[in-house]
């Protein structure tokens, strides 16, 4: 086994203390702990305290969906990396698809927010991924390489030591269009790539995630591609049993 597979749940904008509290008594009661998967979970910043109590001495990791690329001061609404490491977090995403669509977020501010998660020692996941009229354009690994290089052009590729990636093609999101194991594998290998002809060891530990209507009817033949290393789970992961079976299909890939 070279990498650990992960499985991390976007709560994205839902849920309630109550349904965090159940849902993350289900992950802990099923979820059967072994060395080859990460269960990592990204509630509402709001539910952040509760998650970390709920989750104290287990091995699921949390974080947040995204993070203020400032340390302190006058930012009305926003959270830093450092609030994050304080209430526990090991995590953070940033880029996600709806963040750089909904609020504006460019490559360089997804570049100051990946720095000031390493900064804090949280591990980014950085979200990539093309649009549709992207793909039928056939410029998606320019776009998808286009948003790493934004982060390792100005801070050097060993940025991407203790992160992550997540590839989640936008037209993949919530749409029930799942990427054929084989595409997403294609841009998940072109991404590995890219990284290795800066640094081959960095991209062999390099954790790379799909993102996009991950189903456990589908979560199996993605997780068993050679560089698919989990799943960045969005609506699936609001239900436990459907969480769980993602999780459980991650444990049983051979690779
Ligand atoms: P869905 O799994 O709902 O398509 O969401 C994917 C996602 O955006 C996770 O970050």
């Amino acid at each position: 086994m070279l990498r650990k597979l992960i499985i991390a749940g976007n709560w994205k904008m839902n849920g309630s203390r109550q349904m965090a509290e159940a849902l993350i008594g289900d992950v802990l009661a099923h979820y059967k702990v072994d060395a080859k998967t990460q269960v990592l979970l990204f509630p509402p910043a709001v539910y952040l305290a509760q998650t970390a109590q709920l989750l104290e001495g287990s091995a699921v990791h949390f974080g947040a969906q995204t993070v203020s690329e400032h340390t302190s001061g006058a930012y009305t609404g926003e959270i830093s990396a450092d609030m994050l490491q304080d209430m526990g977090c090991q995590s953070v995403l940033v880029g996600h698809s709806e963040r750089r669509s909904l609020y504006k977020e460019s490559n360089e501010d997804v570049a100051a927010k990946f720095m000031a998660a390493k900064q804090q020692g949280l591990v980014p996941v950085l979200c990539v991924g093309e649009s549709l009229e992207q793909r039928e354009q056939k410029i998606t690994l320019d776009v998808v390489l286009g948003q790493i290089a934004a982060i390792i052009e100005e801070n050097g590729v060993n940025v991407l030591e203790n992160a992550v990636i997540a590839y989640e093609p936008v037209w993949a999101i919530g749409t029930g269009l799942t990427a054929l194991p084989e595409q997403a594998q294609q841009v998940h290998q072109a991404i590995r790539q890219y990284v290795a002809d800066l640094n081959e060891e960095i991209a062999k530990n390099l954790p790379i995630l799909y993102g996009g209507s991950v189903k456990p009817d589908n979560a199996k033949q993605l997780f068993a591609m050679a560089d698919i290393d989990g799943g960045l789970i969005g609506g699936a992961s609001l239900k436990s049993a459907d969480f769980l079976a993602i999780i459980e299909q991650a444990q049983q890939v051979e690779k």
